[in-house]
């Protein structure tokens, strides 16, 4: 019996319920890469989605209304790691779609790319209630998928937003990111650059320069051209 357009249109719907905005490809194909080839990034990037599936793993998924998966290239040479969705972005399950990621999108055109050419993600997938910071249990729940992201991407450069999402990362909570911004750190081999989160620019944004420069390095050693 044929497949109803319905029944199509209906998992269409359940799948950018999800946060996804690309069907998985089978491996070898690259229209979900505008930067590269998918070697089957994309369909395991899907299938970590649905192992998180409506996750109750800590107190977090009592608050929220949606998961914050992640979005982007599942081929992106540079990965941004924020650290937990606010307001905005757990209405839309969209990462950094409130006024700190309309920051991040100009931060992410100025180094000469779209936000379709890196992936966006957060330590935690969950909106913390208040925007109040994720406590460590509620990391320690979540860590290992942004960790699974990344092997699955493989970026070239991570670039690491404000102090939580440094700390979180390297596993290291003494780190301080007004001295760690700007140095690389090593994750498994990818160099990561810490810098600041955009919602502090907002409040600091004689910082914005800094940040700046922090993002020509990582701009470097992607071997792109400087920026605009
Ligand atoms: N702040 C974050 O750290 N992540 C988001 O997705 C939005 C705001």
């Amino acid at each position: 019996m044929p497949v109803a357009i319905d029944d199509i249109k209906s998992l269409l719907a359940y799948y950018q319920a999800l946060g996804f905005d690309h069907l998985p490809l089978a491996a070898g194909e690259t229209g979900s890469c505008r930067t590269g080839v998918d070697t089957g990034q994309q369909g395991r990037l899907f299938e970590l989605r649905e192992y998180i599936g409506d996750c109750r793993r800590c107190k977090l998924s009592g608050h929220r209304k949606k998961i914050v998966f992640g979005a982007g290239s599942p081929c992106a040479k540079l990965m941004f790691i924020g650290e937990a969705p606010g307001k905005e972005e757990d209405m839309q399950g969209l990462p950094f779609v409130g006024d700190a990621g309309m920051l991040l999108t100009k931060l992410i055109v100025k180094m000469g790319m779209n936000r379709e050419d890196v992936y966006i993600a957060n330590i935690v997938k969950c909106r913390p209630p208040m925007n109040r910071d994720p406590e460590d249990d509620e990391i320690a729940a979540c860590r290992g998928f942004v960790e699974q992201q990344i092997s699955i991407i493989r970026p070239r450069v991570i670039m690491t937003l404000g102090r939580i999402a440094l700390q979180a990362l390297m596993g290291d909570p003494k780190l301080k990111i007004t001295s760690s911004r700007g140095h690389f750190f090593d994750f498994g081999g990818i160099p990561v650059m810490p810098t600041f989160h955009p919602a502090y620019l907002l409040r600091n944004p004689q910082d914005k320069v800094l940040t700046w420069s922090d993002a020509q390095k990582a701009i470097a050693r992607l071997g792109m051209p400087p920026g605009r």
